[in-house]
């Protein structure tokens, strides 16, 4: 290989900090410092420069997250010293215990606890030599695991280099946890129904996976993210597990900001109950907490049993499992055809309610669950409280169940059901099914659409029902029928007023709210902004091509064919057609034009006490202004509430307009 020249040589080591210390930013700190081109710039040059070089290259750069070649099996290694587990305590009792076993076996003094949040992920061990990451592993059974090293480089928050010149700390294994987010681990999950490959069952679940999966490349594709909590390795000089957490964040890695040094067990045993309540606000799920001894001292003198320590304990919320029957498979029909299997269940309390019904994906999960109607089933609630059911119970399974199968039609109109190549779910080819228009008009209606009051699930289906409606555009002709509509039981005069006012008004919302109305497969509220403000009018959005739609931003090839195949459909042409006949606002960028606030640039800052930062923001954009991060000469105002900071002092140095709340208000109005 031929030796690369100083100065490629010193650019490329410069890139690779530069590009170390964005990642850190972005992942870690959760606080980017450039943009995401720029960011894609250097990433690019350094590439550049080690494909021209390729003696430059090293493992620890940042080109490398996603080189790793696929591997056939992963190579063992050996943990030292082993990866232990954690006893579990379940009440106040069972802690009270841990302490005072504790007290006698440290002697005298008190110690002091360190509680954290127990993740619900996967154990990993890091070794770095010389501050450069070179092994990633599973815990395995704790003596020996899989040598993951390329799946978890791929993982952005996994220092690839450790932030330190300090020798002591170069050579260290961390072990913590890696996990996903659940909105993270949800789009996923959409991504993978939608493209009908399998769905996993939770996010401690799909991380398990994806971490034995082959190919780094599908790994960096995946949202994993990790906490460290483990600092092993520099020998002298430590001596408290919270400075350790201090040090491994010192180091670069990512550390849970909500552990707590407790002094005695009933901050402890606060702490336990605080985080029960408040878990479901957390982006990710925790199962408990964990509390350690803080001294490194003590934590020697108390040593472990078996393969758990005697200075640390998993002190575990409620379980939010419980096991039931499953009584039958019922099937629901959405506003776009899909046909989704829900478990009917024998109802069970779990996490506080009482659960009777939970989706089941589809029919993959069903067959990968391997579920039979009367089986005994695992009820989870996740910390998005939505119930799963997760699991089936193979010795409760009573004699002469079948697997299930698909029944044949659909359940609302009897029309066939089927499956295209490739997708996970059925659909209904009935585009009149009662079930599908139903779903179709309350999702027209509901708060983030067109926002109809008093148009919920009971209205609409009064009104499907007795055919009054059978599009959505058949709710602008409603007005004609009022005589009809007071008629009706539990309607009346007064909510028939209301209801077509409701309908009349919503004429005036703007064009990406009626496109996201019109329920096209895959368009969500954002992708209906986006093409809001791509296209002019729904006209030339009607007549673009999938080349077309792929230019802009967000739509990828699955929602610009769904965009093509709604508008080729001459029922959807028809509808549309009417609903610009009704008044509804049909075009986008040309209607922000008019706006007062045409293509002036705002900055918000503070925190403003009558609109929410989305409700202020929703308000220029409607008005035709576009909202931005940080202040520069290009910005037209700063919208400044309480306590606005560093954005005021900046916006003032560069002579920027700062308007108040009310100023802002008088400025749309
Ligand atoms: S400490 C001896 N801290 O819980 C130290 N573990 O059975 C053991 N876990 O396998 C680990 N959050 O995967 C520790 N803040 C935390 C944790 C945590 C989750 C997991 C870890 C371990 C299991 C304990």
């Amino acid at each position: 290989m031929p030796p690369a020249p100083r100065q490629a040589l010193q650019r490329a080591e410069q890139l690779r900090k530069e590009l170390h210390d964005h990642d850190y930013r972005y992942y870690v700190l959760a606080e980017p410092a450039i943009a995401d081109e720029q960011y894609d710039r250097l990433m690019r040059e350094l590439q550049d420069l080690e494909t021209e070089y390729p003696v430059l290259r090293s493992p620890d750069s940042p080109t490398q997250r996603v080189g790793g070649e696929p591997t056939k099996e992963f190579r063992t290694v050996t943990h030292d010293p082993p990866m232990l587990s954690l006893a579990n305590t379940y009440s106040e009792e069972d802690i009270r215990d841990f302490d005072r076993r504790v007290r006698e076996l440290i002697g005298e003094g008190n110690p002091l606890y360190v509680a954290e949040l127990k993740f619900d992920g996967i154990a990993i061990a890091l070794k770095y030599r010389d501050g450069a990451l070179v092994q990633g592993a599973t815990r395995g059974d704790g003596t020996q695991g899989d040598d993951i090293t390329n799946n978890l480089r791929t993982v952005r928050s996994v220092p690839l280099v450790l932030r330190t010149k300090v020798k002591a700390l170069m050579n260290i294994e961390v072990r913590g946890e890696a996990f996903m987010n659940r909105k993270d681990f949800d789009a996923m999950n959409a991504g993978r129904s939608a493209a009908g490959e399998k769905v996993f069952i939770n996010p401690r679940n799909a991380t398990a996976g994806t971490l034995k999966m082959q190919d780094p490349k599908v790994v960096a594709s995946r949202p994993i993210q990790m906490y460290a909590y483990f600092l092993l390795g520099p020998g002298k000089g430590l001596t408290r597990h919270s400075s350790n957490l201090e040090t491994l964040r010192a180091l670069g890695f990512p550390v849970n900001s909500n552990s707590k040094v407790c002094r005695t067990i009933d901050e402890v045993i606060e702490f336990w109950k605080r985080w029960e309540q408040k878990r479901d606000s957390l982006p990710y799920d925790i199962d408990g907490i964990v509390v350690k001894v803080d001294s490194l001292l003590q934590q020697e003198t108390l040593g472990t049993i078996a393969k758990s320590p005697r200075w640390a304990v998993a002190f575990k919320f409620a379980s939010r499992k419980a096991q039931t029957r499953l009584k039958g498979i019922a099937l629901q029909v959405g506003r776009v055809g899909t046909v989704t299997p829900v478990a009917e269940l024998e109802p069970v309390f779990v996490g506080g309610t009482t659960v009777s019904r939970a989706t089941l994906h589809n029919i993959d999960y069903i067959r990968e669950l391997d579920l039979r109607i009367g089986d005994a089933v695992v009820v989870e609630k996740g910390g998005d409280v939505i119930p799963k059911v997760s699991g089936m119970v193979p010795s409760l399974r009573p004699k002469g169940t079948a697997p299930y199968v698909m029944p044949a039609s659909c359940p609302a109109c009897g029309s066939r059901i089927y499956r295209e190549e490739g997708e996970a779910n059925y659909f209904c080819e009935n585009a009149e099914c009662p079930a599908q228009v139903q779903g179709r008009i309350e999702h027209f209606a509901h708060r983030g659409a067109m926002d109809i009051e008093g148009l919920g699930e009971a209205a609409v289906e009064t009104l499907v029902s007795l055919k009054l409606v059978r599009n959505v555009a058949d709710l602008y002709s409603l007005a004609g029928r009022k005589k009809t509509l007071v008629a009706l039981e539990r309607w009346g005069e007064k909510s028939t007023g209301n209801l077509l006012e409701a309908i009349a008004r919503s004429r005036t919302q703007p064009f990406r709210r009626v496109l996201f109305g019109l329920g096209i497969r895959h368009v969500g509220s954002g992708v209906a902004k986006v093409l809001a403000e791509s296209f002019s009018s729904i006209d030339t959005l009607a007549e673009a091509t999938e080349e077309e739609l792929h230019l802009t931003p967000q739509v990828g090839p699955k929602i610009a064919e769904s965009i093509v195949h709604f508008f080729a459909d001459k029922h959807n042409r028809e509808i549309v057609r009417r609903l610009k006949e009704a008044g509804l606002s049909m075009t986008g960028a040309a209607r922000s034009k008019e706006g007062r606030l045409n293509g002036k640039t705002f900055v918000l800052t503070g925190t403003l006490s009558s609109y929410t930062r989305e409700e202020a923001g929703h308000l220029i954009e409607e008005n035709g202004g576009k909202v931005v991060s940080s202040v520069s000469s290009n910005t037209a105002y700063l919208l400044a509430g309480e306590d606005a900071g560093s954005k005021l002092a900046k916006a003032r140095g560069l002579g920027i307009a700062i308007i108040s709340e009310e100023e802002f208000t008088r400025l749309i109005r």
